[in-house]
């Protein structure tokens, strides 16, 4: 990486957004994962430097449900003390009438990005948020283990069970006692509603509730799915995964105590660090499929945004800092050092990201086949069905009811909650 071209450019195109008369001081809430504040830290820095103003970073957890029941909150009550966001993807619907329209603050730039990812961020003919970067997440597997065993990389559910179990017991009986075969995100909150859509949208089970508002988490093959997944807590899974979200995930995986992981983008760099067991001895491919009609390889799309709050009492100050933090410099820089996946579509062409991230030209591919989690049909009431989703989720994972047994009670409180409709 051309780490001099890299801070000539941002700083050329930094000088946009110099000049402004009057310095605010603004203040951003961020819940990133991994060393993700600290990379925001310094492009803070940098526009401070170009513009005068200064930022204050208001560190969040790193769970989306915790940050949106603190955002929800504060929004609600006016709240000045926040002038900008990160926002999660599937927010747009719920927050969007507290979020001021950037339009046409970003008229000049919008079409640099996916189409896609600008209407999932429009609501009613507003743009409530300007895309950072974007998620689909990876299986990741370890070369070396797979290559030591003779395995091949699993694209089924049921070759990542066998080889799981396989080179787990092998790494235990040669010494590794803390091996695992499977890392993933199980605790109760919205990325076990990411993960159990791609076991139940790779069987042919649907997307839990469909772009035309059809409830239809009740079926077959999505129980078959999450019964699969029940099946591996315990065996080729910790127990405590119930309790995991990304980061620890991470921690096991990085410490070379697993064999598969699923997890986003950002783990890449990561596990490429100084400070990783298993640095080089890594790679990543789409995450398998389930079997029978329907079944495909399926990522739930994720991603992260900025979106401006209508209480701030600086808006034109922090659209800038909404258009500096989605510009295609700070894009560069956040592929380059977090390997968070781009928004601007011309930067999978890029031949500086895909020389520190091959992850990121490689997974323009699986971002555009990934799968929306029912934020735009199920609008306001996004949140509680995610949350009766996950819910219904962790009990069959934790031993409480079938997948079948629980995704029918799922489809009676789902009913309730539509009503007459979306
Ligand atoms: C990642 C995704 C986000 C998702 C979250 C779930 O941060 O980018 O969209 O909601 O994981 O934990």
């Amino acid at each position: 990486m051309k780490a001099t071209t890299i801070l000539a450019g941002l700083l050329s195109s930094v000088t946009l957004f110099a000049g402004v008369a009057g310095a605010a001081d603004l203040s951003i809430v961020s819940g990133d994962t991994g060393n993700g504040l600290e990379f925001l830290r310094g492009q803070l820095n940098r526009f401070e430097e170009h513009t005068g103003h200064t930022v204050t970073i208001v560190p969040m957890p790193s769970s989306t449900t915790d940050q949106f029941g603190q955002y929800r909150l504060w929004l609600a009550a006016g709240n000045t003390d926040i002038d900008v966001y990160q926002t999660d993807v599937i927010w747009a619907p719920q927050l969007a009438d507290q979020f001021l329209d950037l339009t046409e603050a970003a008229a000049d730039v919008v079409d640099e990005h996916f189409p896609a990812i600008i209407e999932s961020q429009t609501v009613d003919g507003r743009l409530v948020a300007l895309p950072a970067f974007t998620d689909a997440p990876a299986l990741y597997y370890r070369t070396d283990l797979l290559e030591k065993y003779g395995k091949d990389v699993p694209t089924t559910w049921a070759e990542l069970e066998a080889t799981a179990a396989e080179v787990m017991e092998a790494e235990r009986a040669a010494g590794n006692a803390d091996m695992w075969g499977f890392v993933f995100q199980g605790n109760a909150y919205e990325g076990l509603t990411c993960d159990a859509l791609e076991w139940v949208m790779s069987n042919g089970g649907g997307q839990i509730v469909e772009p035309d508002g059809t409830i239809s988490i009740n079926n077959p093959r999505a129980a078959a799915a999450i019964e699969r997944a029940a099946g591996w807590v315990g065996t080729i899974a910790p127990e405590g995964v119930l309790a995991y979200m990304e980061e620890e995930s991470r921690g096991v995986w990085q410490l070379g105590n697993a064999v598969f992981m699923r997890n986003w983008p950002y783990a890449y760099s990561l596990g490429n660090g100084a400070d990783s067991a298993i640095a080089g001895n890594f790679d990543v491919a789409p995450l398998p499929m389930g079997d029978g009609e329907g079944a495909r390889s399926a990522a739930t799309l994720g991603g992260w945004n900025v979106a401006v709050s209508k209480y701030s009492q600086n808006p034109d100050a922090a659209i800038e800092l909404a258009l500096f933090l989605s510009s295609a410099e700070v894009q560069k820089e956040r592929a380059i050092s977090q390997s968070n996946l781009p928004t601007i579509q011309a930067l999978y062409d890029d031949a500086d990201i895909a020389e520190a991230q091959p992850i990121i030209p490689r997974w323009k591919e699986v971002f555009e086949n990934s799968v929306p989690r029912p934020s735009a049909p199920t609008k306001t009431d996004y949140n509680e069905v995610s949350s009766l989703f996950w819910g219904a989720v962790h009990e069959t994972l934790s031993g409480n009811g079938s997948a079948a047994e629980n995704l029918e009670i799922l489809e009676i409180d789902l009913e309730d909650l539509r009503g007459n409709g979306w």
